[in-house]
């Protein structure tokens, strides 16, 4: 197998949110003339890929992604956490952008054996976990807008550390924008890459500032949370209930988001609510907050800053709870009842 074994491994102990080459890639092509449209795809090395300078994804920006780990036990197995989950929202974000979806059997079978074929990439259990970056985009050369047949799926991976390893010593600092991530009615239930590469100006302003990241409120009443650049906030009331906004068209449906929603309705039973959440109610009746995400796992909000004011949440038990429960899931130290976990 060309390829195995050519990248280096990294140091362990430095890992951090950021690029590894590793050896393996995957790709199908799709074509939307033929049936089935998606070929079976092969592994191949990491490369550069060529597309045409005139693909949609170029100009228009055609294109979705997913993200998802891979984590090594201390048995020493290597688990996937939901690549169905990945699969079926990979196919909801492209067809929102028209793109025919890619098979979920075919995503979670092509997930696991990138996996096998790069398993020297995934860091011990200690260090963290490999992160499979799949992405679908549109590859034929078309001028003008409008929608497109032929495409690709290709995966991708690297052994990955904390998002903001380095960073805060006890959770993030967010800044609160009066301001929408995403238009309503727009792309913002689906993971398209446009979503992002609009927040990252946004967010750039206020980590300039000392900011981790920005905390955007609804676009229609500037009132209610919504997202980070790529998280999803959830909010330990006074009253002892924890709330997470509710999914709507500015929201993207996380799987951690969804993780940590049953893992503290049916396991740890506590009172949940997806509910609009004002910042207001926030300030006034929050004490403790974190952000949700494939990337960022749960992480604590320690400050919020909204105009001119300054909430800080000085607790963070219970997502410490949370993220043990979800973590030993993951790493196969606790009984799975979800039916998550895939052994690869
Ligand atoms: C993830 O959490 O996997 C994401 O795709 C968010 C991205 C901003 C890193």
């Amino acid at each position: 197998m060309t390829g195995q074994n050519n990248k280096p491994i990294p140091d362990w102990e430095t890992l951090t949110f950021s690029l590894t080459e590793t050896d393996f890639m995957y790709r199908s092509l799709g074509n939307t003339g033929r049936d089935p449209v998606w070929d079976e795809g092969a592994y191949i090395p990491f490369e550069d890929i060529m597309i045409s300078p005139a693909a949609a994804l170029m100009s228009y920006g055609v294109g979705v992604f997913e993200g998802l780990k891979a984590q090594r036990t201390t048995g020493g197995k290597i688990l996937l956490f939901r690549p169905d989950a990945n699969g079926r929202r990979m196919q909801n974000s492209a067809e929102r952008l028209m793109m025919p979806p890619f098979p979920t059997e075919q995503f979670v079978e092509s997930c696991a054996e990138l996996v096998r074929r790069n398993e020297h990439f995934v860091p011990p259990p200690e260090y963290g976990s490999l992160y499979l970056r799949p992405m679908q985009h549109a590859i034929e050369p078309q001028l003008g807008l409008g929608p497109c047949s032929q495409f690709a799926t290709h995966i991708f991976c690297s052994p990955v550390g904390s998002y903001f390893r380095g960073g805060s010593p006890r959770g993030v600092r967010l800044k609160v924008l009066e301001q929408g991530r995403v238009a309503p009615g727009g792309t913002g239930s689906a993971k398209s890459m446009g979503n992002y590469a609009g927040a990252i100006w946004v967010a750039q302003q206020w980590k300039d500032q000392g900011f981790d990241d920005v905390l955007y409120l609804d676009a229609h009443h500037l009132k209610y949370l919504t997202e980070t650049s790529g998280s999803n906030p959830f909010v330990l009331l006074r009253s002892g209930v924890l709330v997470t906004p509710p999914l709507d068209s500015q929201i993207l449906p996380g799987i951690t988001r969804d993780s940590t929603l049953r893992i503290a309705r049916e396991l740890l039973n506590l009172d949940v609510e997806e509910r609009a959440l004002s910042i207001q109610e926030v300030i006034e009746d929050g004490v403790e907050m974190f952000c949700t995400g494939t990337a960022w796992t749960l992480l604590s909000v320690r400050e919020l800053v909204y105009n001119d004011q300054v909430k800080q949440l000085e607790t963070e038990d219970l997502r410490g709870k949370l993220l043990k429960v979800l973590r030993d899931i993951q790493t196969g130290d606790r009984e799975d009842p979800f039916d998550w976990i895939r052994e690869v």
